[in-house]
């Protein structure tokens, strides 16, 4: 059974079930049998611990370095079948939220749990659009940065530097207060992103223009310049709504994690959305985009393709863009990009580098390496030629994941937060250093 779905059985299975839903374990080191209960295909990690060999022992844990097995959390946001390649947001397919709804619609949706009405998403647009705006302190924070400073760098201070400006945020268990907090913080991850893209070339602030949609106002804070109203190119205002949806929510992966993690210490979600964020930087994480853009301008020229794959088969370099800890297919969202790739070259210009990626896929499909690991493009394998056709610098790859993604940390961490069963996270550990040792003093140390 996929982890996590709740299935129906086959009936060959419901026939070899015996009525109990429970597994037995014995300890071969005391010969006795234990019987602990199985829920939705898992068993309570907490339940190990009866498994004693005498009654001063702590008890049996689980040992799972980097979550490979272990649920943190029962959800409703996002499911993920990996083997087939399935993403769903509130139980929505992600290829009909693509086609049908625009960002905001999606994060309404991943945050309330269903699609809004008409009132309901008039109101919901009107409250972000209105919280687009930022302190005029945050412009001369910014100032601060180096010229060169990197853009994920900026919008990790900036967004922990917003919870100082609303101090009220820490009433986390108010509803009314999470709510604006949210508004707040999907309004304004824009206006920082592109506050701090202006910053390294030097540009003035452009502000928030509230008569344009959600990802048409990001491309006016970027790009404009000396007009008096900004006009965003529908198709790359499109294209940008669209990479935003794929990118709002994908369950428990790092930064979701660290969101909860950090958030269920109960500090303001300002703090814990910059957390999320800096987990998000990672060049294993969202930061990939970034590293396949900088691997495509490595390899150079479709001849090289297959030097750099040997390459890699070697364990000399990883295939950036390549592999999922869920997916063992294609990555859904990659098959909506590439075909997103193909309207913004249409209005760009085709990115060059594109023939490069081609190619990279194509012999990486085919190759033994890739096959028997099951490693397949993921989202951040196109995501990046398209930023760069749309006029990105590599840098600001891994903030345009950033921005969306601020929806379904939000929802990760209302949702833990009102779960009754979770508490400040806190694993365990099997310690593996000395044992009690004297103090010794400086004169008689080797
Ligand atoms: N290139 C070459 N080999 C790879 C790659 C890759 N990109 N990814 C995994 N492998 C190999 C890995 O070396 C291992 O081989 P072996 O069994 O011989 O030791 C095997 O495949 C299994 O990999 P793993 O490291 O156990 O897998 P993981 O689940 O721990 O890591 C991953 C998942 C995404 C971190 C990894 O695939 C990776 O580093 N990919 C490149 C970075 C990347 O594109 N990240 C973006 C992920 S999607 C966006 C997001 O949601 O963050």
């Amino acid at each position: 059974m996929n982890p996590g779905k709740v299935e129906t059985q086959s009936a060959t299975q419901e026939a070899n079930r015996t009525s109990r839903d429970s597994l037995t374990i014995t300890d071969n080191r005391t010969g006795k049998s234990y019987e602990v209960p199985i829920t939705d295909d898992t068993i309570r990690a907490l339940d190990l611990r009866q498994i004693k060999v005498n009654a001063g022992d702590f008890g049996m844990m689980s040992y799972d370095p980097a979550f490979n097995n272990t649920a943190l959390c029962r959800s409703k946001i996002t499911f993920i079948d990996g083997d087939v390649g399935i993403l769903r947001y509130r139980g929505y397919p992600i290829e009909e939220l693509a086609e049908h709804s625009t960002y905001l619609e999606t994060a309404y949706l991943i945050l309330r749990g269903e699609l809004p009405t008409k009132k309901q998403l008039d109101e919901w647009t009107y409250h972000v659009t209105h919280h687009t705006f930022v302190h005029e302190s945050i412009k001369k924070f910014l100032d601060g940065f180096h010229y060169d400073a990197h853009p994920m760098g900026m919008l990790i201070s900036s967004v922990a530097a917003l919870s100082t400006f609303y101090p009220e945020a820490r009433d986390i268990f108010n509803a009314e207060s999470r709510q604006k907090q949210t508004w707040r913080l999907i309004g304004k991850m824009p206006t920082l992103a592109a506050f701090a893209y202006r910053h390294s070339l030097g540009m003035p602030y452009a502000y928030p223009d509230n008569d344009l949609t959600y990802p048409g106002n990001f491309l006016n804070m970027l790009f404009k310049t000396t007009e008096l109203k900004y006009k965003p190119n529908p198709a790359l205002e499109r294209a940008l709504d669209v990479l935003f949806i794929l990118h709002a929510d994908h369950e428990q992966n790092c930064s979701a994690n660290a969101m909860r993690c950090v958030g269920s210490s109960h500090p303001d979600v300002y703090s814990a959305t910059a957390a999320a964020t800096a987990a998000l930087y990672g060049p294993l994480h969202g930061g990939a985009n970034e590293e396949v853009l900088r691997m495509l301008l490595d390899i150079g020229t479709i001849a090289n393709v297959p030097a750099y794959i040997k390459r890699v088969k070697a364990g000399e370099k990883k295939l950036m863009g390549f592999g999922h800890r869920i997916y063992k297919n294609y990555d859904p969202r990659a098959r909506i990009i590439k075909r997103i790739s193909a309207e913004v070259f249409d209005v760009m210009g085709r990115n060059p580098l594109l023939d490069i990626a081609l190619e990279v896929e194509r012999i990486a499909l085919e190759d033994e390496y890739f096959v028997s690991r099951k490693l397949y493009p993921n989202v951040d394998f196109y995501t990046g030629l398209i930023y760069q056709s749309m006029g990105f610098p590599v840098t600001m790859f891994p903030v345009l994941f950033a921005i969306p993604r601020t929806s379904g940390w939000i929802a990760q961490w209302e949702e833990m937060l009102l779960d009754n069963e979770q508490k400040i996270a806190r694993p365990r550990q099997i310690y593996t250093g000395y044992d009690t040792r004297t103090y010794v003093p400086m004169e008689k140390r080797a």
